[in-house]
């Protein structure tokens, strides 16, 4: 019997084997047959028992059921394996997706008009100035008067502004053309210094072409301290326009007339357009109008109530929509009004 036994422990230790390598149900059941069935080892030796003698009988019937239960054990314990992982991985083939994608909101942004209007106002503030608001519909009173524009300045004529019909005097309130009646409302509610900005939309009766529209923006600034001068003034424009520009970017500082500062000039920027050779955006000069400014006139401070031997000041009023034009290259202002998103789009 010894040598029987060895035998089918042999097979045993082979069928082990060879069951834990079996990765599919149908490599069992033949592995099963193999080893179990009627021509197997097992059988072959159950069926050669008679042959033994009494003696030798009894132990090979035993040894030949327990390695028979043992492996059957073996097999069904690994078949169950085998069926779970097999039902596993074929219900994740199988698995159908029945959820439908979510409806993506369309993603807006900031005018570009705006974001360049923000910017500005950073550079301000990161002067140190703060940021005040002001009506859109204003009176003549702060629009024209507290700023030193008497009743005959053309600027006050129909033909420039934009008068709203409210109140007995036909021009007494009108949609504002400058931001600069901020100036006014601010420094009557706070004593100086004054460090302050103020962005906004602006009015005027205006006939489109490239560079104008009848609604556009500008940024008011005001400085009033103790003693301050034109050449705080051009340094703290000039450093404005290189933070916005780049150090590149060449400006330049023309005498003009405004009536509320005295003295008064515009500051100039190269033509985006042509580079300052002339062309039809800068009307042939090669530069462009950035800014209009000037040194506060006394009057001004007159009017509300400020103590023109006591404080000092600069004012500017910058075009918003000419800088955005300019640093982006957009070659007409009336794009930026027009229903078109074509062209706002690529300014996210
Ligand atoms: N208000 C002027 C305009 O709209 C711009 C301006 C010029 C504003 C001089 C100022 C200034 O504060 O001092 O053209």
């Amino acid at each position: 019997m010894d040598d029987v036994g060895a035998r089918l422990r042999a097979v045993e230790e082979d069928a082990l084997a060879r069951l834990g390598a079996a990765g599919a149900v149908g490599e069992i059941d033949a592995l099963e047959r193999e080893v179990l069935g009627s021509a197997s080892a097992l059988a072959e030796a159950r069926r050669s028992l008679p042959d033994l003698p009494d003696e030798r009988r009894r132990e090979a019937g035993r040894a030949i059921n327990e390695i028979a239960g043992r492996l059957a054990r073996q097999i069904a314990a690994r078949r169950a394996e085998v069926t779970a992982a097999e039902e596993s991985s074929r219900l994740e083939r199988e698995r159908l997706d029945i959820t439908l994608p979510g409806r993506a909101p369309a993603r807006g942004a900031a005018h570009l008009v705006m974001q360049v209007l923000e910017e500005v106002t950073d550079i301000f503030v990161a002067l140190g100035y703060t940021v005040a608001d002001g009506p859109e519909a204003e009176t003549a009173y702060y629009h024209f008067d507290a700023l030193n524009t008497p009743p005959t300045h053309p600027a006050r004529l129909e033909s420039d502004t934009l008068y709203v019909e409210h109140g007995p005097d036909p021009e007494g309130v009108l949609l504002r053309a400058q931001t600069s009646p901020v100036q006014v409302r601010y420094m009557e509610q706070h004593p100086p210094p004054v460090y302050v900005v103020s962005p906004g939309r602006v009015f005027r009766r205006d006939t489109m072409d490239a560079t104008h529209t009848p609604v556009f923006h500008q940024i008011e600034g005001l400085a009033v301290d103790a003693d301050v001068t034109f050449a705080d003034l051009k340094g703290t424009l000039a450093h404005f326009a290189r933070e916005f520009f780049g150090p590149q970017q060449k400006v330049r500082f023309v005498p003009h007339f405004f009536p509320f500062t005295e003295p008064s000039a515009e500051m100039h920027t190269s033509c985006f357009a042509c580079g300052g050779s002339g062309c039809r955006v800068c009307g042939g000069s090669g530069w462009i109008e950035l800014l209009g400014c000037g040194v506060v006139d006394p009057n001004v401070f007159e009017a509300v109530g400020y103590d023109p031997t006591a404080v000092s000041g600069f004012a500017f009023g910058v075009g918003i929509d000419r800088l955005a034009m300019i640093r982006h290259g957009v070659p007409e202002l009336r794009l930026f009004f027009d229903p078109d998103l074509r062209v706002l789009e690529q300014f996210r």
